[in-house]
């Protein structure tokens, strides 16, 4: 039986549904090249910042108008520009290189929030030679006058400037925090927009008590944040026409199955490719091929979705009653100490 694990994502084409999400997995080229003997269907450069690219705007404004102090110095909340790997134009060079070195599809990547000049990026990775954009609108609110149709409003702008100056098609990453992320998808998918990614993981700073300092901790993901994944999949496909990714839990060939049942187009690995190296794709490739073929699947669009909520046997298992009826399901008793 031949098995047809092609499957597309942003209308690109690609020969089976994993590859590597944004991450510094791309600063090395070498790497790169692993992770294409590895077997990934595509790479995904990880992402330039706004703060990065205001950063560099700035310093550019001041050497141009003279005297140092014709320009306040560059406020505090941005990061200086040493906090980033690689710089604007390194970065550009970066994924010339990749384009060169690879033969499957290379995802650029901007990461922001708010309308502006940083976004003329979205032309200068399409000009280095990106075959599709993802926006990764991370954000985090924290003004009480901001309003959800506020940030929402703010968003779409950005991915309508983003949209209006390239050709090549746009993905945009979300986080699962919205009022109604049904509602947001829905808006995303009127601006144009080819695919979603579900979703960027918020990484939350720590306290220190004795220093009285935040820690920064980057922990890696495991299997447990698949599941809020493969329920938005779930309830999101059957909705909407864009393709689908899933980024965020996928360690083992069956998070991989089940995120296509769930309705995801691709999967894109990170954390378990950081711990065990390139082969991870490739074990993950294998695995999903071992399950196609003791299942007697035969293509990706035939598992698509199957478990989706339109098409799922038990649809409740996906809404909120499935959260009443387990949380009645308890009946351990705390250990008594
Ligand atoms: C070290 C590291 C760097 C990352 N950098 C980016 C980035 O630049 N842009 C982005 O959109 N996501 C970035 N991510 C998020 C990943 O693309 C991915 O969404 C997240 O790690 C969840 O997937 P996973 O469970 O497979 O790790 C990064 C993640 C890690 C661990």
């Amino acid at each position: 039986m031949s098995i047809d694990l092609s499957t597309t994502w942003l209308g690109l084409p690609l020969k089976h549904p994993i590859f590597p999400g944004a991450s510094p997995l791309v600063d090395d080229l070498d790497v790169v090249k692993r992770l294409e003997d590895a077997g990934a269907s595509a790479i995904t450069m990880r992402s330039l910042f706004e703060e990065q690219l205001v950063a560099d705007q700035l310093a550019a404004h001041r050497f141009l108008d003279g005297p140092a102090d014709a320009f306040a110095e560059a406020p505090s909340w941005l990061p200086s520009t040493g906090d980033f790997a690689l710089g604007p134009e390194a970065y550009l060079e970066q994924i010339r290189r990749i384009r060169q070195a690879v033969n499957v599809p290379v995802i650029g990547s901007l990461n922001g929030t708010t309308p502006g000049g940083w976004l003329k990026y979205a032309k200068l990775i399409e000009q280095a030679g990106a075959n599709a954009l993802e926006l990764n609108l991370y954000d985090l609110p924290s003004d009480p006058k901001l309003s959800a149709a506020d940030v929402e409003h703010q968003q779409l702008d950005v991915i309508r400037q983003v949209q209006e100056s390239i050709k090549i098609p746009v993905g945009v990453k979300l986080s699962p925090f919205y009022s109604s992320l049904p509602a947001f998808v829905s808006k995303v998918e009127h601006a144009g927009v080819a695919g979603v990614v579900l979703f960027n993981r918020l990484y939350q700073p720590d306290i220190d008590v004795e220093t009285l300092t935040l820690k920064r901790t980057l922990h890696l993901s495991d299997r447990h944040e698949l599941q809020m994944r493969l329920r938005w999949l779930a309830i999101l496909s059957p909705q909407t026409r864009m393709t689908l990714a899933c980024s965020g839990g996928v360690h083992d060939p069956l998070d991989v199955v089940k995120a296509l049942m769930a309705g995801a187009h691709v999967t894109q690995v990170v954390s378990a490719v950081l711990e065990n190296g390139p082969q991870m794709l490739s074990l993950l490739i294998a695995g999903l091929t071992r399950f196609f073929e003791e299942h007697e699947y035969q293509s990706v669009t035939q598992l698509r979705g199957n478990m989706n909520l339109a098409r799922c046997p038990d649809p409740s298992g996906y809404e909120r009653v499935n959260y009443v009826k387990l949380l009645a399901s308890w009946h351990g008793m705390p250990a008594s100490r």
